[in-house]
């Protein structure tokens, strides 16, 4: 069968690979789940692996299957699954156990070991091919009445866990009870992001560069949050018309932004970044002012990387929930459909070329 793939360490190496059919007992002790591969989404990891920044292929393979944000119907399961059928719609979560104490509790997302299985991206074959076999462990059903969202499953489980992890922080203050926050950036991340905190009842600001009206602004009030442009409104002016924002979650992709986002924070407040950064950016900080603010505030910091199939379960309660409270915004972010596995170049053009394109994603297949 067709998979779309690269040549790790190659730049813009890009093709199509003929791989062999998964099997449903390549799984131990019939716990497999076959999977049809319905539709897969695209972002900037896998602009960045093919720009050979990072990602490994899996031991023994010369190449490496991309796409991470899965979505597809189950056609057999084995028998010992218990809690999906074939015809269930099916999401999968991206990492793979190693063996820290962390991984083994399911909480591979915060594996404490340097390196990290993650299908499709590191020494793991991702979902841009027309099936796939996983554990029941790593297959999250997605409801029915959400099929229409599909490829965003993935992207809000990364979203659900950057909110979840500052909120489990922030139990260090006994009482948290935050009202204002920022969100940083509006693509995939920051809107699902500014959608999750919306749904907290707080009161949100999603920030980007362009003037509105535009998709990002329109996608933002959407969810009821207030779009920022950055091009007529600073962060600092922002900060005076708001008041110091209580949480700042940063989905730039900009390690500037990144730091910036620390000069804005409230006392006993948190920043959490989401964004990789394969590049090898050096900027200038004004490291003095950020010490004692951040001591005389006790203020925090955190990096929330990947999610464990607990964040895809409340991501998807989310966009279930944002469903009946916005109807119809989340998929406006869906916009730039490629079809079948041999435009893969399209999809990858879209991906680099194309600055209006919020989601890029491939469909593989009908039902
Ligand atoms: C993926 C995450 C992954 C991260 C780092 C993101 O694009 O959505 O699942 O952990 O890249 O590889
Ligand atoms: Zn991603």
């Amino acid at each position: 069968m067709k998979a779309v793939a690269v040549t790790p360490g190659t730049p813009n190496s890009v093709h199509l690979e003929e791989i062999a059919p998964p099997k449903l007992d390549s799984v131990a002790n019939g716990m497999g789940v076959l999977v049809k591969t319905l539709k897969v989404g695209v972002d900037a990891t896998d602009r960045e692996i093919n720009d050979a920044l990072y990602g490994n292929p899996p031991p023994g393979d010369d190449f490496l299957v991309i796409g991470h944000e899965s979505f597809g119907i189950v056609t057999e399961v084995g028998p010992q699954v218990r809690g999906l059928k074939p015809g269930d719609y099916v999401t999968a979560t991206v990492r793979r156990p190693g063996s820290s104490i962390y991984d083994l509790i399911g909480t591979y997302d915060m594996t404490s070991e340097e390196t990290y299985y993650e299908r499709g991206i590191n020494l793991r074959h991702g979902f841009l091919t027309e099936a796939f076999v996983d554990h029941e462990d790593y297959i999250v059903r997605v409801p029915q009445g959400l099929k229409h969202l599909h490829v965003l499953m993935e992207p809000m489980s990364c979203a659900a866990k950057a909110v979840h992890q500052a909120f489990e922080a922030q139990r260090r203050m006994r009482v948290w009870r935050p009202r204002v926050a920022y969100v940083l950036g509006a693509g995939q991340i920051g809107l699902l992001t500014s959608l999750v905190l919306r749904l907290r009842g707080l009161e949100v600001y999603t920030l980007a560069r362009g003037a509105a009206p535009n998709l990002k602004s329109e996608i933002a009030s959407g969810f009821e949050s207030t779009y920022v442009s950055t091009a007529g409104t600073s962060l600092s002016e922002l900060v005076k018309n708001t008041g110091r924002p209580d949480l700042v979650v940063d989905a730039t992709g900009s390690s500037q932004l990144a730091f910036d986002a620390m000069s804005a924070v409230g006392h006993n407040g948190v920043v959490v970044w989401t964004s990789i950064t394969g590049g090898q950016r050096k900027i200038e900080v004004p490291s003095d002012a950020i010490n004692i603010q951040w001591v005389l505030g006790n203020k925090l910091l955190l990096g929330s990387v990947n999610a464990n199939r607990e964040h895809f379960e409340m991501g998807i309660r989310d966009l279930a929930m944002g469903e009946m409270m916005f109807p119809g915004v989340a998929e406006k972010i869906l916009t730039s459909p490629v079809d079948g596995l041999d435009n893969y170049r399209e999809m990858m053009r879209l991906l680099v070329e194309d600055q209006d394109a919020l989601k890029v994603f491939v469909n593989i297949a009908a039902e």
